[in-house]
């Protein structure tokens, strides 16, 4: 019997273990910071000096932070599910690049990455490890002034949803890790799961918004329950 495929959905609760803020948990981002401020088009366009160091002081955190066993386990788990002609393909919400890091290969970030960048002139998305900022010149265009961070803002389109959408078509299991099933559309993926008649477990530190939706659920902290779930996966 060949492996079964999945797609794994992860929020800010994954990163969590490995010391990346979260965003709505009790002195969270957005306790401290106004999303509408730093998370829009419109805040962009209003103040982009604030929004850039915003996106800086995450990006300048990342090479300080590790990716924990939640991480691991995942990739291992892709790992042997592709040698045994299954799949797994990871839609993230997060910008961290943990999961990349960790080993993970088909990693969708639905919400953009810190460490990329693009022009908004000319539409070229750069690899970007260094702070951006308000005359920051594109390393293709040469056009200054037109750089924002990779990352997707409330009132955007997040990536990839197609193809989150085709992986959920072969899936034969949904799995919800560590958010809150609060931002649409990838809080909708469970909906859409079940609408396809394919199981669905929430690991999660405590039910999400959308726990009853869900087939089975785990509840700890991501870098328990999140191994212990792939162990236990075998076919
Ligand atoms: P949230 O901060 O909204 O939710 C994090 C979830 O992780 C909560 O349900 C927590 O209970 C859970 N959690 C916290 N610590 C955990 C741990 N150690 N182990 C397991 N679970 C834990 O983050 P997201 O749901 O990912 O978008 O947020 C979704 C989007 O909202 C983000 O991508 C971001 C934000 O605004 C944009 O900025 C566009």
């Amino acid at each position: 019997m060949s492996a079964p495929s999945l797609v794994v959905l992860t929020g800010a609760g994954v990163s969590a273990d490995s010391g990346v803020d979260t965003f709505r948990t009790a002195g969270g981002l957005w306790d401290r910071y106004d999303w509408r401020e730093v998370a829009t088009p419109e805040g962009f366009a209003a103040d982009p000096g604030k929004v850039h160091a915003f996106y800086n002081e995450r990006r300048r955190a990342l090479p300080g932070v590790r990716p924990n066993a939640a991480h691991a386990a995942l990739a291992e788990l892709e790992a042997r599910l592709e040698a045994n002609g299954g799949r797994l393909t990871l839609v993230t919400q997060n910008v961290d690049d943990l999961h990349e890091r960790a080993g993970s290969r088909r990693v969708l970030h639905v919400h953009g990455e810190l460490a990329k960048a693009a022009c908004v002139a000319c539409g070229t998305v750069s690899v970007w490890t260094a702070d951006l900022g308000t005359e920051i010149p594109c390393p293709s265009c040469g056009v200054a002034g037109a750089m924002r961070p990779h990352v997707v803002w409330f009132g955007e389109m997040p990536r990839h949803l197609d193809e989150a959408e085709a992986a959920l078509g072969e899936a034969d299991l949904f799995v919800s890790i560590g958010t809150s099933g609060s931002v649409y559309p990838a809080a909708g993926l469970v909906a859409a799961a079940r609408a396809r008649g394919v199981d669905c477990t929430e690991l999660n530190l405590e039910p999400s918004a959308n726990a009853r939706l869900f087939t089975e659920a785990r509840y700890g902290r991501a870098a328990e329950i999140v191994p212990a779930f792939a162990k236990e996966m075998t076919w």
